[in-house]
């Protein structure tokens, strides 16, 4: 076994986000941002040059979007995406926008994945055309990470680069894909194929919207709140043990700080690997290769993408005791809280031949070398090479249930 260095000091992620002044994360400076802040609201400020932008996370505050908007972009031109399940948001939104004196066009497409193709971008592109937008038209994402990374992947190429204004309304878009900038579509070879790096102008995160999103929707946002903890926050990982009934019960004030946390987490990371290119930015895929596997040979749509990184995040962990860096504690921990959050900690008997197989393929696998991110303490993670596939296995069977 071949363990890289961890990228970050032995106490965890060290100056990015240390202290974790119960739960309050910094906010920036005044001056930073041009929309006033409310006392319940928690801003993240993603730090990346020319490209850094806002995250403001509030709950049920219609009106600040139209403002917050305003004072991103000088244009009048809004063209909102959404999808039809998220609709109600995007109206709410058109509204906001409209007030604060944009002209707002909406484009609703049907729910799911599929819409992560060059097709829907296509058709999107026909109605930005047909409505005369330009450099200066703001597009809006009112969605999860379908809409983000697609409305994403349209704001990058059409006419070489329309701000973007993303408001995420599912727990994995306020947690993840609204941070950092990837987007793309699909492509029938693999997913996320064709995309960009496209930094948005601002996100605007209104907790409210979670109140729609059904209940597996949002346990399966769960599972990428976890991740976080075990791989960059021993402390948060704790917050989460004692904030669990309230988490599950999406009480406002808690979800606002984990929201805030996760993104301020995911951000520190982006900021020293923006573009995926010294490897920090691996850290991120915590219990996704074995993740991958599942949603692969199970069929997509089987397990949403949380609850395979839930059982991927459990057999990871079994790995990394196996391999010696953690005890069975750790693992236990975590355990403990994916199940409280009703999340599967472990794959079905799907054949472990085909498993393995695929995390052979998997983009993150170096020349058929199977490498994981695994926790050597709780609140810490590291990249492990040349792990052998029969102790993968071993841990498969032992998973299995
Ligand atoms: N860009 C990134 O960094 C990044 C990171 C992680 C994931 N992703 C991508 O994100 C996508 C998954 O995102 P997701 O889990 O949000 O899926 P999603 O966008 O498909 O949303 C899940 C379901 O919830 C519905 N929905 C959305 N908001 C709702 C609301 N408030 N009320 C009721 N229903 C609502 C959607 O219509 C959909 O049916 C994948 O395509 C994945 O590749 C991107």
């Amino acid at each position: 076994m071949r363990a890289a260095l961890c990228p970050w000091p032995s106490s965890g992620p060290g100056g990015m986000v240390k202290t974790f002044d119960h739960l309050e994360p910094a906010r920036c400076p005044r001056e930073a941002h041009a929309v006033d802040l409310r006392k319940d609201q928690i801003l993240v400020r993603v730090n990346l040059g020319e490209r850094s932008y806002d995250i403001v996370v509030t709950t049920g505050e219609d009106a600040g979007l139209g403002a917050f908007a305003q004072s991103l972009v000088p244009g009048k031109l809004a063209f909102v995406v959404t999808d039809e399940h998220a609709s109600a948001h995007a109206h709410m939104a058109e509204r906001s926008l409209t007030a604060a004196g944009f002209q707002s066009n909406l484009a609703i497409l049907p729910p799911g994945e599929a819409q992560k193709s060059l097709s829907t971008a296509s058709l999107v592109y026909d109605r930005l055309a047909k409505c005369h937008a330009d450099r200066k038209t703001l597009v809006v994402a009112v969605g999860g990470g379908v809409i983000g990374d697609l409305a994403g992947f349209v704001a990058a190429t059409y006419a070489r680069g329309l701000p973007l204004l993303i408001v995420p309304t599912t727990l994995l878009a306020m947690v993840d894909s609204s941070v950092g900038g990837k987007v793309g579509v699909n492509h029938p070879q693999a997913k996320n194929l064709i995309g960009a790096f496209h930094q948005p102008v601002g996100v605007w995160t209104d907790t409210a919207t979670l109140v729609t999103l059904p209940d597996r929707e949002y346990r399966s946002g769960l599972a990428e709140v976890v991740k976080y903890g075990v791989i960059l926050d021993a402390d948060f990982f704790a917050y989460l043990e004692t904030q669990a009934d309230a988490l599950l019960g999406r009480q406002p004030e808690v979800v606002r700080q984990v929201v805030a946390r996760c993104c301020r987490l995911k951000a520190d990371v982006v900021e020293r690997d923006e573009r995926e290119e010294t490897g920090l930015r691996m850290i991120l895929n915590y219990g996704h290769t074995f993740a991958h596997a599942f949603e692969t040979v199970a069929g997509y749509g089987t397990w949403l993408h949380g609850e395979a990184v839930a059982a991927g995040m459990a057999c990871a962990s079994r790995l990394a005791e196996r391999q010696g860096l953690i005890p069975r504690e750790v693992t236990e921990r975590q355990l403990r809280l994916l199940r409280r959050f009703g999340l599967p900690t472990a794959p079905e008997a799907w054949p472990i031949a085909d498993l393995v197989l695929t995390m052979r393929s998997d983009k993150k696998s170096l020349g058929g070398r199977l490498r994981f991110i695994l926790p050597r303490k709780l609140g810490e993670a590291i990249l492990v090479e040349d792990i052998s596939e029969a102790e993968i296995r071993r841990v498969l069977e032992e998973s299995v249930i």
